[in-house]
């Protein structure tokens, strides 16, 4: 990511502001600060917020308030020309205050991070009483939706971190089986380091047997058994990016019977959705090609959730694929399809890929073997 590249978001959120009939918006550490500074932190205590004022295309006088101690920190990483400091046993409800009046912000509409602790949105109430409020995503979203360069390559090396990690499973095969879903949890987790990942991109999911029928089950004490299908959901993050794919293995010896029905199914209903994939082609669309066919094979009420979710600096974002997004597919969006059959006490299955929407349909992010041994 070049030194512009922030600032140019900043720009552009800031001339896309008066469309959106608001005066400015706040960020405290979020996706969204990181996407508009490049700044990454955790939420914390101390006052740290971003604002950014409504206006004419070219003006970034985007201002961080920032705790003192991070001073340095943002002047290094950022290239946001206007800091201020509080530090501590300074006020900083005063210091918000403060910066809203210098900026204009104390009257009109401002749009506040989607996350936003609520402390900080209630003392933003009483910085400026008189302003009405929104969220930041009715003009992030939809600067974030399409991926840039920079962030497809990142993705798609995260992407291949998790391609090699599922290369591993298949690998560690029977070897797997005796092991906790928590012991083969952190297995991946080193795995996805040593193909060149920071950390995990959420909780990995290590789910057998019954524990794969709770499609966000996390991983516990439980051990591999022969026989049994594990979802295995996971990502890691390269420059920021994440990556999230599942494929659902049976380590050893041979899966209940209808096991292998089930796969096919999701395994067929992933293909027809990735075949939908083109511009101008809505969500929905993409969430019915992967329905129709779980349907289709019997397994309707078992798709428990949506066909999949924009993935950015967060990993669930906009676009969503589920019924009723009538939002048409561009070049650039970046998103999962992941099908999955759920039958409860027995098992779970789900197949994920990232695809990014390219000029004529998509490319496949992910590339390793869907099958299940
Ligand atoms: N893993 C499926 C979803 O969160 O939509
Ligand atoms: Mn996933
Ligand atoms: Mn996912």
């Amino acid at each position: 990511m070049t030194d512009d590249t922030h600032a140019d978001r900043r720009r552009r959120a800031a001339a896309r502001l008066r469309d959106a009939d608001a005066d400015g918006l706040v960020c405290f550490p979020s996706r969204n600060l990181q996407y508009l500074t490049g700044f990454d932190e955790e939420p914390g205590e101390r006052h740290f917020l971003l604002a950014v004022p409504a206006a004419a295309h070219g003006d970034d006088a985007a201002t961080l308030l920032v705790p003192a101690l991070y001073e340095t920190q943002v002047r290094e990483e950022t290239t946001v020309a206007a800091v201020r400091t509080w530090a501590d046993g300074e006020d900083p409800v005063a210091a918000t205050r403060d910066l809203l009046a210098d900026l204009g912000l104390r009257e009109g509409r401002l749009l506040v991070d989607d996350t936003m602790w609520a402390t900080f949105t209630q003392d933003l109430r009483a910085a400026a009483p008189d302003v009405t409020w929104g969220l930041a995503s009715e003009v992030l979203a939809d600067l974030r939706i399409r991926k840039d360069d920079a962030e497809l390559t990142a993705l798609r090396e995260a992407a291949k971190a998790a391609d090699a990690t599922v290369r591993d499973l298949r690998e560690l095969g029977a070897d797997a089986v005796g092991m906790s879903e928590r012991e083969l949890a952190d297995w991946i987790g080193d795995r996805l380091a040593a193909h060149g990942g920071t950390g995990v991109s959420f909780g990995t999911i290590v789910g057998g047997g019954p524990n794969g029928a709770k499609p966000h089950h996390g991983h516990g004490d439980r051990e591999i058994r022969a026989g049994e299908p594990v979802v295995l959901d996971f990502g890691t993050r390269v420059d920021g990016y994440p990556s999230d794919q599942t494929r659902t293995l049976v380590f050893d010896g041979d899966p209940p019977p209808a096991y292998e029905r089930v796969h096919e199914a999701v395994r067929e209903a992933q293909a027809a959705a990735v075949d939908a994939v083109e511009p101008g082609v809505t969500a929905a669309a993409v969430d019915h090609a992967a329905r129709g066919v779980i349907e289709a094979a019997g397994y309707g009420d078992a798709f428990v959730h949506r066909t999949g979710h924009g993935v950015g600096l967060d990993v669930h974002e906009e676009p969503y694929i589920v019924a009723g997004n009538d939002r048409e597919l561009e070049p650039g969006m970046v998103f999962s399809v992941e099908p999955g059959v759920y039958l409860d006490g027995q098992f779970g299955c789900r197949i994920e890929d990232l695809v990014v929407v390219t000029a004529d349909g998509c490319e496949r992010l992910n590339d390793t073997d869907r099958g299940w041994r």
